[in-house]
């Protein structure tokens, strides 16, 4: 049983009152057990130490839409509206990967991930070869939840994507088997990509299956208005309420973006209990417009953050999706309409709320997970850091993070990635991107 002790930081405990002190966090058995000043006394030693003299504690970051099949396209789609980019670009790209360019794609965005501080993410994957992505996701010592992408319909689908509803399911079916609650981190999550590439008899049948064995529904939403245009062309109704109609909402249903909801679908949202997961970057880069997070929120939505895959953002570091949540809730709801302490929320314990997981994590608390993420407040660009918080959420970058620990597992030490070969997995992202690209006729 291995022993920390967090020593000497300034602890954000990102709790509902934003509890913040000085002092330590104790660690064990993989568990919070002790916060504050004497927190030592409830470990017996032998414990390790953690320095965290200068830093900001925090619970690890939450992002709740990620595609990390996609990580390798990254900056391999540039410049065009959503629906022509996904035909054009990102589904030739998904049917080209095979075990190796999944994994490497995986293993890229999960380095990239955990060096930057997440700990926890739900992950949208693509039709085929998901076990190679769940072996990486193990191994990275990250909390994540996920699953295959279903697809069985829709216009511009390529052969090597599209499945039949009966395939997508049993697929889907066996994955969950095979990796729910895996070493206690691992999640299954239905994800029926959206409406445009899903029939009504595979969303119908999400709807049933995913309860009945416990496991999320992830699909993109509201994203664009080229989106929901198309959608309600064939059912004469928005994307959430075709979604809500299919019995596709409740409180394990995330939807990712939910930039065109409409009050009402706000407040429809809120009394289902339908989550909702904001990607500004990615949003901002595909033109979709801002999300109305501060209404949303006064509604009582849970509300995610995620940098959706890297081809639609070029980065996946939580500290940038930060930001720019706080900058572009300016233009939507008026300057300081999210503050640092609400981005931060977002970013910790609103998204653990939004993936169901606030028992367990998204606050320094005891009897939670240790997953936290220390941050290093004095270099210049961070200094004076008077507020810290406004510090984390505006100034820091993913070179701050000094220590990561996940489930009590440290996972990045000195901002150095124990368990990840930074320059391999950059070097075989680099060979397996060209591949896949030539194969996809993108490159
Ligand atoms: N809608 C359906 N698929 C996708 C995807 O891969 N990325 C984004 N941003 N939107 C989608
Ligand atoms: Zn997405």
């Amino acid at each position: 049983m291995t022993r920390w002790l967090v020593r000497g930081g300034l602890v954000a405990t990102c709790d509902d009152q934003h509890t913040t002190f000085e002092g330590d966090v104790a660690v064990e058995d993989g568990a919070l057990v002790a916060l504050g000043p004497g927190a030592a006394d409830a470990l017996t030693p032998p414990y390790r130490v953690l320095d965290a003299r200068g830093c900001a504690v925090l619970p690890g970051f939450v992002q709740g839409h990620i595609h990390l099949v996609q990580t390798l396209f990254r900056g391999m789609a540039e410049g065009v509206p959503l629906l022509e980019w996904l035909r054009r670009y990102i589904w030739p790209l998904e049917a080209a990967h095979d075990e190796a360019s999944l994994r490497a794609s995986a293993e890229l965005g999960l380095c990239e991930l955990v060096r930057s501080g997440t700990t926890t993410l739900l992950d949208m994957g693509t039709t085929h070869g998901h076990d190679a992505v769940f072996e990486a996701c193990l191994a990275s010592g990250a909390r994540v939840f996920g699953g295959k992408a279903m697809m069985d319909a829709g216009r511009g689908v390529p052969k090597g994507l599209r499945e039949t509803t009966a395939e997508s399911l049993r697929e889907s079916a066996r994955l969950a088997d095979a990796w729910q609650g895996r070493e206690g981190r691992i999640g299954y999550a239905y994800c029926p990509r959206f409406i445009l590439s899903c029939s009504e008899k595979l969303l119908r049948a999400v709807a049933e299956a995913a309860p009945a064995r416990g496991a999320l529904v992830h699909t993109h939403a509201a994203e664009h208005a080229s989106e929901r245009a198309a959608v309600r062309a064939i059912y004469g109704a928005s994307d959430v309420e075709v979604l809500a109609r299919f019995g596709l909402k409740g409180p394990h249903v995330v939807l990712a973006h939910g930039v065109q909801l409409t009050p009402g679908e706000m407040t429809r949202a809120a009394k289902a209990g339908t989550r909702v997961v904001h990607c500004p970057n990615s949003n901002l880069k595909l033109g979709s417009g801002v999300a109305s997070v501060r209404e949303l929120g006064e509604r009582g939505v849970h509300v995610g953050l995620g940098a959706d895959g890297a081809p639609c953002n070029n980065n996946l570091d939580a500290f940038h999706e930060m930001r720019s949540a706080g900058l572009v809730a300016g233009i939507r709801s008026g300057p300081g309409s999210l503050d640092a302490r609400a981005v931060l929320h977002l970013a910790t314990l609103g998204g653990a709320r939004a993936l169901g997981l606030a028992s367990k994590i998204g606050s320094l608390e005891p009897g939670k997970r240790a997953d936290l993420v220390v941050v290093a407040l004095d270099d210049v660009h961070a200094a004076p850091a008077l507020d810290p918080l406004v510090a984390v959420v505006f100034a820091c970058q993913s070179r701050d993070v000094r220590h990561v620990m996940a489930d009590g597992r440290l996972l990045v030490r000195d901002g150095e990635p124990l368990d990840f070969d930074a320059p391999r997995i950059a070097a075989r992202a680099r060979e397996e991107a060209r591949r896949v690209g030539l194969r996809a006729g993108v490159l």
